[in-house]
């Protein structure tokens, strides 16, 4: 398996840019996933790299060589399409079987590869059919299995599950982090779902607008985001940002909105400082860092407007002055739309925002 190089890879539409220079290496046998807000370049990535799409500048490299001049077929990839892309004549065996065929392989060899990559996606008992008389999940099997078969070095996958209904979905991300232990491939995975990137990748690569945002871990995205955006996108609920400004009380540097008053860190207070930040700020709060237990923090009044009761959690959405916040908290007391409670946060998980560049201050 090669290693994937991205250098100053660019991409134009007509005199629309869609990736400024994107650099980006992508490791031997990891399985990367690319995450991102519909239109931000995800596919158009994927396409360069299989060949499907011509540079407009830079250079992809595999262990170091050039590719930008190969065919699609001659770059070791495999690649399963947002729209699957079966051929609607041909039964399950012969969809899987086609790109072997091409390249004529030997019959006995096709049959071995097609029935182990069935076998591996539980489809063994459908390669007869016409994807037709498929469900949505049995396709999206079979454009997987048409990928494996070819053995190929590298796999992409462009939102393999957007079509499927939730349930089979949340069932399909929980086979392909099985099946993503088993095989030992480059795998690069586009979607747009949080969720998906956070299960699925040993490597996050966060993008908006063509441009990487932040790569890492879900631990790392999820605990230390870069920016406003990272932090936004990674994580559900979502974190609440507000506006807010900074303050010193009694040497203690505080954080003033409408509806909250906090107090922050040390290492925070340090950590402003030295970024020269002072005044105007935004903070973020992830809704599970909310809590009704007086020791977990500082306290903050809410009102709830609307209880969701999950079981062991419930997630709140509740106002603080004019904001919408949400909080996901222990069931431990049911908690009624309009009433009023004091929730607490401790201040080390408040993260603090530029909120001219939306970069986070790092402690
Ligand atoms: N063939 C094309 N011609 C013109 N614009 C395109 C073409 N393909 C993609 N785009 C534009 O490039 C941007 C990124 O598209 P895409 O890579 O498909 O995004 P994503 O997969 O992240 O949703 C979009 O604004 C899209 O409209
Ligand atoms: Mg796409």
């Amino acid at each position: 398996m090669p290693q994937i190089v991205f250098e100053g890879v660019e991409k134009s539409f007509g005199t629309t840019r869609v990736l400024p220079p994107l650099d980006l290496t992508l490791d031997d046998g990891e399985f990367t996933v690319l995450v991102g807000p519909s239109g931000c370049g995800k596919s158009t990535t994927l396409r360069i790299l299989a060949g499907l799409e011509t540079l407009s500048g830079g250079e992809i490299t595999f262990d170091g060589r050039p590719i930008g001049h190969l065919e699609p077929k001659e770059r070791d990839i495999a690649m399963v399409f947002q729209d699957y892309a079966l051929y609607p004549h041909m039964n399950v065996a012969r969809n899987m079987s086609f790109a072997l065929r091409l390249s004529r392989i030997p019959k006995a060899e096709i049959e071995t590869r097609v029935h182990k990559a069935a076998s591996m996606l539980n489809i063994d008992h459908l390669l007869d059919r016409k994807p037709a008389e498929l469900s949505g999940g049995q396709r999206q099997r079979v454009a997987m299995g048409r990928a494996l078969v070819r053995d190929a070095a590298t796999f992409l996958f462009d939102e393999p599950l957007s079509n499927l209904d939730a349930k089979l979905r949340a069932r399909m991300r929980t086979e392909l982090a099985e099946m993503r232990d088993t095989i030992d491939k480059n795998m690069i995975y586009v979607t747009h779902d949080q969720v998906e990137a956070m299960t699925l990748g040993d490597r996050i690569v966060v993008m908006k607008d063509g441009r990487i945002q932040q790569q890492g871990t879900a631990e790392e995205l999820f605990a230390r985001p870069v920016n406003r955006f990272v932090a936004g996108f990674i994580g559900a609920p979502t974190m609440n940002i507000l506006p807010a400004r900074l303050y010193r009380d009694a040497e203690v540097l505080r954080v003033r909105g409408e509806g909250f008053d906090l107090p922050l860190t040390p290492a925070q207070d340090a950590a402003l400082r030295a970024a020269g930040l002072e005044g105007a700020v935004e903070i973020g709060i992830r809704p599970s860092s909310f809590t009704t237990d007086p020791a977990g923090g500082a306290p903050i009044e809410m009102t709830v407007s609307v209880a969701e009761y999950l079981g062991a959690q419930s997630v709140l959405n509740t106002r603080v002055g004019p904001h919408e916040v949400l909080a996901e908290v222990a069931s431990t007391r049911r908690l009624r739309s309009g009433e009023r409670a004091t929730f607490h946060v401790a201040p080390d998980d408040i993260m603090i925002f530029d909120p001219e560049s939306g970069e986070r201050i790092a402690t």
